[in-house]
């Protein structure tokens, strides 16, 4: 691994450890949201594409998938400014709604999102993120989390440094001289 990825520390969470908790979070949903019309799936890119992808194949109860852009700035000093850059193509008014994100590190991000999209009264608003970083996330409360990793930057499996690794299979910690240099 460190041979082809000279800028990886060290493997975080291995591609089967990942495919097997995105097929538990999927069964969760399916339970949880078993007796409603169909769930509205909401994916943050670019990051969530792929967590998108897997978890939605396994969902057996009735969904559709959309996409939003956000850009953020201020990240480094987690100010946090959050603009829509790709909005959702329906209203939401009504619908059940779950929001896919790939990582929760400050919080603010999510946080923004999901006061914008109650605004547009859906009939519920959940998360689901597939990893969350063990520091103050702004005391958000996310209804499904994957993983609780340490508060280091990771890449792969749609995560990315200066929009590179997301297509790794696995998630993986980048050296600190890499992203703190
Ligand atoms: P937050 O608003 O601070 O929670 O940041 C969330 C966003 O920052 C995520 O959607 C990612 O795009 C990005 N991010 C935060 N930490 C990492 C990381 O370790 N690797 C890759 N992206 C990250
Ligand atoms: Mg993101």
């Amino acid at each position: 691994m460190t041979e082809q990825n000279p800028d990886l520390e060290r493997i975080l969470i291995p591609t089967d450890v990942i495919q097997k908790r995105v097929q538990e979070m999927a069964a969760q949903i399916n339970k949880d949201f078993a007796n409603i019309d169909r769930l509205y799936m909401i994916g943050i890119l670019k990051g969530a594409f792929i967590f998108m992808a897997d978890l939605t194949r396994h969902l057996t109860i009735p969904h559709v998938v959309d996409f939003m852009a956000l850009s953020s700035y201020g990240k480094t000093t987690t100010i946090g400014e959050v603009r829509i850059l790709m909005d959702l193509r329906e209203p939401i008014d009504g619908q059940h709604v779950m929001i896919v994100e790939d990582i929760v590190d400050s919080g603010i991000t999510l946080k923004y999102l999901y006061k914008i999209l109650k605004d547009r009264n859906p009939a519920s608003l959940h998360t689901c993120v597939l990893v969350r970083k063990k520091r103050d996330n702004g005391g958000f409360p996310f209804d499904y989390v994957g993983f609780e990793i340490p508060d280091v930057w990771v890449v792969g499996y749609g995560l990315d440094f200066a929009d590179r690794y997301r297509t790794l299979p696995y998630v993986a910690e980048l050296k600190r001289e890499v992203y703190n240099p």
